[in-house]
């Protein structure tokens, strides 16, 4: 399976140098990514979290050469990105697959690109339809296929062309709890027989931690980089614990430093305040006065 599905490209790190963003806006200009820099070893997964709008799509973008920085620069094995590169695998938010086209022919599409021989298709896509369980869904098009089907065919898409780096943007986070984790699984699996490194944004930190050696940590934006955090706990050990894992020490300091990388208070600073607020004036039942429903079928308040 590897020597087919990978190995066209041999292992490959990413640098990201200094990289700034920002767009041009009708009032201006929007600054996005603030000097930005990180670096994901060959071979190893590093989780990208941060809240929304922070700049991680743009990120990803970049770093797939399908957007300029405005300064800094991205390398691949420590030559600049100057544009789209055949070893990158890019998974995007949404699966964008061609409504026309079946599961087959989607994840074709890249191979019939860059020439290759009806045959050699055909095996690569045989393949890539097995190693993410779609095969009885070959002939399938995009209307015909559940969600999370239609994100395997992007994910096996994006595998297409034997990448060595794989970007993956949320691919998840229109999936069901458990079958999310089924596919947290499936990737780990995945990266296991291939050789890939891959930079994978998501909001969920268990995620984060379940699939990633290293966690980075994006402020609100202008994206700028507040923590890069070892994850420290073996692989083996993960999958088996993957209910405590959201507990855990890592996931506490990744909590603690997108909190601080938001003004919103911590549950903490909340109840010291509460309290505080209470010494001052302890709160009565009376001072309460009626509660305040909403509700949607009544009178307007006011009226
Ligand atoms: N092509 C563009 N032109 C103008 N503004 C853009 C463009 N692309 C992104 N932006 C702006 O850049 C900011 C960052 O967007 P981006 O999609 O990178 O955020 P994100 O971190 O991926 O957010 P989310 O978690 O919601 O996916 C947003 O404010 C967005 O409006
Ligand atoms: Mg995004």
């Amino acid at each position: 399976m590897r020597g087919r599905t990978t190995g066209v490209h041999a292992l490959t790190s990413i640098a990201i140098r200094g990289v700034s963003r920002s767009f041009a806006t009708v009032d201006g200009t929007l600054p996005v990514l603030d000097r930005v820099s990180f670096e994901v070893p060959e071979r190893s997964v590093v989780a990208l979290i941060g809240p929304n709008g922070c700049g991680k799509s743009t990120l990803l973008r970049i770093v797939a050469g399908l957007l300029r920085p405005a300064a800094g620069q991205v390398e691949l094995d420590g030559a600049a990105v100057t544009g789209p590169d055949p070893r990158i695998g890019f998974v995007f938010q949404e699966p964008r697959l061609l409504p026309w086209r079946d599961s087959a022919g989607n994840i074709g599409y890249p191979l019939e690109l860059a020439g290759w021989s009806r045959a050699r298709r055909d095996d690569q896509v045989r393949d890539l339809l097995g190693l993410v369980g779609l095969r009885e869904f070959a002939g399938a098009r995009p209307h015909e296929l559940s969600g999370g089907m239609r994100q395997r065919v992007s994910i096996a898409r994006a595998l297409a062309m034997g990448p060595s780096v794989l970007l993956l943007d949320e691919p998840f986070s229109a999936l069901d709890a458990l079958t999310r984790e089924r596919f947290n699984a499936e990737l780990l699996h995945l990266w296991e027989r291939t050789e890939t490194t891959i930079l994978l944004v998501t909001h969920s930190i268990s995620e984060a931690i379940f699939l990633a050696d290293r966690v980075v940590v994006l402020s609100p934006r202008p994206g700028r980089v507040v923590a890069d955090l070892p994850v420290g706990i073996d692989r083996a050990s993960r999958e088996a614990n993957v209910d405590t894992l959201a507990l855990g020490q890592t996931a506490t300091l990744i909590r603690r430093h997108l909190a601080g990388a938001t003004d919103d208070p911590t549950p903490a600073e909340l109840t010291a305040e509460l309290h505080r607020r209470q010494r001052e004036r302890p709160v009565r039942i009376e001072d309460l006065g009626e509660p305040a429903w909403f509700d949607p079928f009544g009178p307007e308040s006011g009226t």
